[in-house]
């Protein structure tokens, strides 16, 4: 594999021999094939230079004592139009080697004396090839720099944010290129609206194969990719993809505002000239954002995100349904779970806009099983370690999808936190009592109850009674004290709560 990539490597350059004796030329070459590289040699220097001045080559072996044209002469002509090419003397004993200053002032690389033993030739073409190959990384840079350069003006320029978002992809392709691009942006991070609510729209625009209409666009993401967003955006860290890279946006203060995906992109260079460009980028939409507060009306994006959220509830649904399907003994178990957290939410006074979050917490709070493999998930004898490691991984996974868009972001914790308990014993971040939001303290035992009260593959539901008891002997271990007393309240007397259980058929 590791040789293979070498070859591919060597094949990028082109190497010419020049030297009248073919012999010599004969053996460089079948050295250098052997070693990967691709060559071709002249015997008559005049043919090699006229091909030089017609075709692009990397790196000379050239002959000093030739007929009909000396070496120097050949290198004289070479260097009247070209700087770049790197090209190795070989000379004939040391005593004939051409004085130092000759090589200095013709800008040769390097010289060799002529021998039997190929062994210095081949460490000076290995040592030619690679600085040849530093110099396109550098040439590279520098190109892409100025792309960068001349991009930034035009990203800059005070317009509609879509525009500039179709400005900063239309410029980002050819840097990386690529045909395929999306970026996907918070709207004005951090701000407070109106009502005292923060808000939580994603901005979406993309080019070639990702130029869909804001409705389709969702569609196009699986869970990995989702995923992978998420993980870009709250490590603030550049994630190779399978098809592609994702870089995130990051504001002054290197906060999240957003994300880029580029498909096939595989270059390193490649990658940390866009996260430069990321940066000018993710300057230009925050500069967008502060004036558009001030100048400009968002009634198209009030509509666009409303079909936005529409679509990416409707993806996420069905990456619940797709969860439940695996397990058929947990289906439902999200949407109950979900009532019994909004149930409680509501015992303890809270307003609206958190139970909404309880509930949406609720019917994802597994979402991260859909990365669990169904053998593991389905599984009738008791886990294994490795096993049992990879369910826990399901928080973690659950909140990286989540992190995707913005409009998840309040319920990003609660997912994550729904499997730790009170006394730092739970997973995956050991928090303990006040460390773990109210909501997931919430969500931890509304999920507890129903898993309890349901029939699972290892084993038969257990009894109302059995699971008040349970619920009870985990106060302070597993659970939050004041919320299992408020829900066992709820057990005794709500009549909708009741109502709703006996509805559950916890008993087939
Ligand atoms: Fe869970």
């Amino acid at each position: 594999m590791r040789k293979n990539r070498l070859m591919e490597l060597s094949q990028e350059y082109r190497i010419m021999i020049i030297d009248d004796e073919p012999g010599i030329i004969d053996s460089i070459q079948a050295l250098l094939n052997r070693n990967g590289y691709w060559c071709c040699g002249f015997t008559n220097p005049l043919e090699g230079l006229a091909e030089i001045q017609n075709n692009h080559y990397d790196l000379l072996v050239l002959d000093y004592f030739m007929q009909p044209v000396h070496g120097e002469t050949v290198v004289e002509e070479i260097r009247k139009t070209n700087s770049e090419l790197y090209i190795l003397l070989l000379t004939g004993h040391k005593d004939l080697a051409p004085p130092i200053s000759t090589i200095k002032s013709l800008d040769i690389q390097a010289y060799c004396e002529k021998s039997d033993r190929l062994d210095q030739l081949q460490l000076l073409i290995e040592s030619g090839i690679k600085a040849v190959s530093q110099m396109r990384t550098i040439q590279q840079f520098r190109d892409g720099l100025q792309s960068i350069l001349g991009a930034v003006p035009k990203i800059y320029q005070l317009q509609p944010i879509g525009t500039i978002l179709e400005e900063i992809l239309t410029q980002l392709l050819p840097m990386a290129n690529s045909a395929d691009a999306f970026i996907l942006v918070d709207d004005i991070p951090g701000i407070e609206q109106g009502q005292g609510e923060k808000t939580n729209r994603s901005i979406f625009k993309g080019i070639g194969k990702y130029h869909v209409n804001i409705d389709e666009f969702p569609e196009l993401l699986d869970h990995e990719l989702m995923e992978a967003i998420g993980r870009a955006r709250t490590e603030m860290t550049v994630i190779n993809h399978p098809n592609g890279v994702i870089i995130p946006l990051g504001d002054e203060t290197n906060a999240a505002i957003g994300a880029i995906y580029v498909s096939s992109i595989d270059a390193d260079e490649g990658i940390k000239l866009l996260q430069i460009y990321a940066r000018q980028a993710a300057s230009s939409i925050s500069n967008a954002f502060l004036h558009s507060l001030v100048n400009i009306k968002n009634e198209e994006l009030n509509s666009t995100y409303a079909q936005l959220k529409i679509r990416y509830m409707d993806t996420i649904e069905v990456l619940r349904l797709a969860v439940d399907a695996k397990d058929e003994y947990t289906r439902g178990h999200s949407d109950r779970v979900a009532y019994y957290a909004t149930k409680i939410g509501k015992l303890f006074g809270l307003p609206a806009h958190e139970l909404e979050e309880l509930r949406i917490a609720g019917i994802f709070h597994d979402i991260g099983k859909i990365g669990t493999a169904d053998d593991i998930l389905l599984k009738k004898q008791s886990l294994d370690k490795m096993e049992y490691e990879q369910i826990k991984q399901h928080p973690i996974k659950g909140a990286m999808i989540l992190s995707a868009v913005s409009m998840f972001h309040d319920i990003v914790p609660i997912v994550r936190h729904h499997h730790e308990h009170i006394d730092g014993s739970g997973y995956p971040d050991g928090l303990k009592g006040d460390e773990i939001e109210m909501h997931a303290r919430i969500i931890s035992v509304a999920d507890a109850f129903d898993a309890m009260m349901s029939d699972r593959h290892y084993r038969r539901h257990l009894s109302m009674d059995e699971t008040k008891k349970q619920l009870s002997e985990g106060v302070d271990t597993q659970f939050d004290a004041r919320v299992v007393e408020a829900f066992l309240n709820a057990l005794s007397h709500d009549r909708e709560l009741l109502d709703m259980i006996t509805a559950a058929r916890y008993d087939g």
